[in-house]
């Protein structure tokens, strides 16, 4: 066989170093059924936070970060994000008209930014099942998963929570998933990810050699719960066919992941960034105020507004 010159060489290692990631999948197609009733008509990726929905400020991060090209995985009952990214001339009409220019930019399409596809998961059979439906799209390239129910909040000053991950496969080239430390009592509400640091230079950077979803103790010692974010290489669609349903009876993404740690090097980081994961009620609520606590607009009279009632009434409050 032929040596390759060193151009060649060189060439090929370009194009590999230079995979970028340029799709990304969102799947939205859950029931949300820990936020019933609202969620029987309302996706629970479209409840606001304050004037945006969830699903928002995920495609947001997604653009941010790069992406161009973005699928999400919907169900029955979800045609409201299809048209919350849609163009609606009729309104931009109507605003204009009723001298509302200013607020035009509010509502004027993502679609401008990127291209938005949409594919129906016909039952949500688990996060797995829908990253299934996304093979046709993305096909045998490396893509970003980013969880439609969670907002990652980086932390100051650092680059958006997916461009963290995308920057880390660019150096390994291979899959990651970000990861956030958890309470003990917390270990069985997530997939639980086990693993080591290659270097003691980057600590936060663990080779992965398990991961359990909601493990129940005391199957893990682990408490780095996978925090709504990935980059997969082609090859989890593989795992996705030889994995049968977990946890909940759901086909579960972890479970492909720990098949996937067994073919080739999967990464975690254990970033700095504050994750919402607002299908949980609680932490939807914490959200809320936080941002009504940031955004100049609300900020000053929801505090004062925080502070006269938990001076009237602290036992109701
Ligand atoms: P969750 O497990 O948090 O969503 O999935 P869920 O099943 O809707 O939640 P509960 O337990 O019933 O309240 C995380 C993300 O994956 C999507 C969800 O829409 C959510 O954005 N998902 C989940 C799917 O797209 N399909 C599924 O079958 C399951």
């Amino acid at each position: 066989m032929e040596a390759m010159s060193t151009n060649e060489t060189t060439a090929k290692n370009d194009m590999m170093q230079h995979h970028r990631i340029t799709k990304a999948v969102i799947p939205a197609a859950g029931m949300g059924t820990r936020f019933l009733p609202v969620t029987k008509s309302i996706p629970k990726e479209m409840l606001p936070i304050i004037d945006k929905p969830v699903l928002q400020f995920v495609v947001e991060e997604a653009i941010a970060s790069g992406i161009k090209d973005i699928l999400i995985i919907t169900g029955r009952g979800k045609q409201a994000i299809e048209n919350h990214f849609d163009f609606n001339p009729e309104l931009e009409y109507f605003l204009e008209r009723s001298g509302k220019e200013t607020l035009i930019e509010h509502v004027r399409a993502l679609a401008e930014k990127c291209q938005f596809f949409y594919v129906r998961q016909n039952e949500p059979l688990g996060l797995g099942d829908a990253i299934k439906h996304a093979q046709p799209h993305v096909g045998n390239e490396p893509f970003a998963v980013l969880l439609g129910d969670t907002i990652i909040e980086p932390h100051v000053n650092n680059p958006p929570g997916l461009q963290q991950l995308i920057d880390i496969y660019q150096q390994k080239q291979a899959s990651v998933v970000s990861v956030h430390r958890v309470p003990d009592d917390w270990i069985q509400r997530y997939g639980i990810v086990e693993g080591k640091a290659e270097s003691e230079v980057s600590p936060d950077l663990l080779r992965l050699h398990r991961l359990i979803e909601k493990p129940q103790p005391p199957a893990t010692s682990s408490n780095l719960a996978i925090a709504g974010r990935y980059i997969l290489t082609p090859a989890i669609f593989d795992c996705l066919a030889r994995v049968e349903s977990g946890f909940g009876n759901e086909l579960q993404l972890t479970d492909a992941m720990n098949l996937l740690v067994q073919k080739e090097a999967v990464y975690a980081f254990a970033w700095q960034a504050k994750r919402y994961d607002i299908g949980d009620s609680v932490e939807y609520t914490k959200c809320f105020i936080e941002y009504a606590l940031r955004r100049p607009e609300t900020a000053q009279i929801v505090r004062e507004h925080m502070q006269q009632l938990l001076n009237e009434s602290p036992e109701v409050v």
